[in-house]
């Protein structure tokens, strides 16, 4: 598979006199894919059944001329007026019960069946229109799930769903009673059609109810998705890809990934690095105009997964975006080394967001690879850098990256229970998995998203599940097969499928003779220290047992448990604890754990290490010497054939 690069495109936005020359500039550049169509549906449709394709048949011809690939969206994300006019009950409702509007986009319930049947009606015209054609090589699906809080609905539409998904997974309200515990608070339903929503209740809702309506309004994402991807496999082979967003845990990727044949997410560093993460004031700051070292690279290997290895970047951050609190400019070098950070994690392609700056609406304030006067945006010269760089390491161009020593385990489910019962304010399941990341990344190790349900770990020396609120069956196997190191905790196998406490206590693991007797979560400026150094944050939990104590508490509470290679961690551990834990467990996992600078970072691809510095300053390490904002790529250690050239250095 040969790498390549892309940019999104919107034909309906400029003149016809100008894609010509658009398409040959892009091919120029050395682009090779254009994404198109995700917004158009007004200019597809613009009134119920007159459908206008001709616009869209030059556009792709004209794009297809000029040697490149298109990638054709899905308009669904973005339903027209009359689509409104014709259900106006498709709006999804708000939790305070108010709907969301017409005049931006994604104003739709998920659950609604009648816009469901114009979103087939209108995939259907596109797929005998556009199924065979030679140019359209790929198709997106819709735009961004979830994006601006969508996932939720409280509508009408919902509530019917929602009351057949239990009675299907429940079978009667007793069963439903009993899973939930209805019996507290007389919450007892004699039928189905009782139940409500889990929102304008007078304190908060049962969270058994709350988990099964996340878990419900995840599967009305993916039935969603469904409905588009049996329209377009009966047109088309062309791969079918969705793009998701950079720290959304509304719905389950993983399930809703397994329709598609590629996954692809928005990359947009600067813009996550200010709305997303709640690191520190200075490293904000010191990352303020290159994103966070470890952000990106989580992603790429969290989609890796939910692609089944077939991954995308769909956006790249070109310039300032428009949307984050504020929005600082890329330092040069930066859109350059983004996509190389996604080629080390063996993205197939990256594709820039968007090619011109549109001077109008919205997004007027988003910077593309062009300026609204179609000069060159600084980001166009690096996207052709890297396609040129592409073209000349032939090798690097065709391979994807090595697989990990190292595994970390992303539930979906556990995002939602946290989210549900977070039990102290701040504890959130994606910053606890994004600081273990970096903790590991840090350390230098190559990194492997899985699922939940995965159930063979041959392969890793090290795998961790912090934060898992339910260990499945499958991965509780896969773990007592497990010869590497297993950590576990804070708050892993803490509650039942139900969303109960299991007695015995947790975190029950098999050969592990430690208890969770109690926990407490902490406000903002409180820590628990621990002895050697490092404290507990956020969440500590007190343990209890006959297994080894690899760390305490200075207050004598042990903070890290083990028995041979399960292991078991009582807290939110700062960096500087984590570092202490993760190096104990590298050395006893017989892997050699780095000590990279702030802000260098790397990734071996099957043939290459590919050296990414995200500090302003030259780093300089062993022997390695990364500019700043550079790239430098190196032999993989014991992978390159003898002879092998070295392509080291090409900032
Ligand atoms: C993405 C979205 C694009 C555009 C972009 C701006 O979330 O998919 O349509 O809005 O953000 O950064």
């Amino acid at each position: 598979m040969k790498r390549s690069l892309g940019v999104c495109y919107y034909p309906e936005h400029w003149p016809e006199a100008v894609w010509a020359e658009d398409a040959a500039r892009m091919a120029e550049a050395g682009l090779t894919w254009v994404r198109i169509g995700e917004f158009a549906w007004s200019r597809m449709e613009p009134e119920p059944g007159r459908f206008e394709f001709d616009w869209l048949d030059r556009a792709i011809e004209t794009l297809g001329a000029a040697g490149l690939k298109v990638v054709l969206g899905t308009p669904t994300a973005t339903p027209p007026r009359w689509v409104l006019d014709r259900h106006p009950d498709m709006l999804a409702l708000d939790a305070d019960g108010h709907p969301r509007g017409f005049g931006s986009r994604r104003h739709y319930c998920f659950s609604h069946p009648g816009y469901r049947e114009e979103c087939a009606k209108i995939v259907t015209s596109l797929g005998e229109r556009y199924g065979r054609n030679p140019h359209v090589a790929a198709w997106q699906i819709d735009n961004e799930y979830g994006c601006h809080n969508t996932t939720l609905s409280y509508s009408a539409s919902a509530l019917a769903g929602f009351r057949d998904w239990l009675a299907q997974k429940y079978q009667s309200p007793q069963a439903l009673n009993r899973a939930w515990g209805n019996v507290f608070w007389s919450m007892e339903y004699t039928s189905f059609d009782q139940i409500g929503l889990p929102n304008l209740t007078v304190t908060e809702p049962n969270p058994a109810q709350v988990m099964d309506f996340r878990r419900f309004a995840s599967d009305e994402v993916a039935a969603f998705n469904r409905v588009q991807v049996e329209v377009l496999r009966r047109f088309t082979d062309a791969p079918l890809i969705h793009n998701y967003m950079g720290g959304e845990t509304g719905f389950d990727h993983f399930n809703l990934g397994a329709d598609l044949d590629v996954a692809s997410w928005d990359s947009y560093p600067l813009g996550s690095l200010s709305d997303h993460l709640t690191t520190d004031a200075t490293h904000r700051h010191r990352f303020l105009r290159q994103g966070d070292p470890d952000m990106q690279a989580f992603h790429h290997d969290l989609y890796r997964a939910v692609g089944r290895g077939r991954w995308w970047v769909m956006e790249q951050q070109p310039g300032p975006v428009n949307w984050a609190a504020w929005n600082p400019a890329p330092l040069p070098g930066m859109a350059r080394l983004w996509a190389w950070e996604a080629f080390a994690h063996g993205a197939e392609t990256v594709s820039y967001f968007r090619w011109r700056q549109a001077p109008f609406a919205q997004e007027q304030m988003h910077a593309g690879l062009l300026r609204p006067d179609s000069a060159p945006a600084p980001a166009l010269a690096e996207a052709a850098q890297v396609a040129r760089e592409l073209a000349e390491m032939e090798d690097l161009g065709e391979v994807g990256c090595a697989p990990g020593e190292v595994a970390l385990v992303y539930d979906y489910a556990s995002a939602w229970a946290w989210k549900t019962q977070p039990q102290g304010r701040d504890f959130e399941y994606f910053p606890l998995m994004l600081d273990v990341y970096r903790g590991l990344r840090r350390l230098g190790f190559n990194i492997d998203i899985v699922p939940p349900t995965t159930r063979d770990l041959s392969g890793y020396r090290m795998v961790l599940a912090p934060g898992l609120a339910t260990l499945p069956d499958d991965l509780r196997t896969a773990l007592a097969g497990f010869d590497g190191i297993a950590i576990l905790g804070p708050r892993s196998n803490c509650k039942t499928a139900e969303f109960a406490i299991p007695v015995p206590l947790p975190p029950a693991l098999p050969g592990l003779d430690c208890t969770v007797a109690r926990v407490e979560s902490l406000p903002p400026v409180s820590v628990v220290p621990l002895d050697g150094g490092g404290v507990f944050r956020h969440w500590r939990e007190e343990l209890e047992g006959t297994a080894d104590v690899l760390m305490r508490a200075v207050d004598g509470v042990p903070a890290l448990m083990a028995t041979g290679g399960v292991w078991y961690l009582g807290g939110w551990p700062d960096q500087i604890a984590l570092d202490r834990v993760l190096r104990r467990a590298s050395t006893a996992a017989g892997l050699t754990a780095e000590d990279l600078p702030d802000g260098l970072r790397r990734r071996d691809t099957v043939t290459h290490r590919i050296w990414l510095n995200y500090s302003p300053e030259t780093i300089c390490y062993g022997d390695v010497e990364v500019p700043g904002c550079g790239v430098v790529f190196e032999p993989r250690p014991g992978a390159m054939p003898a002879g092998t050239p070295d392509t080291k250095e090409r900032k």
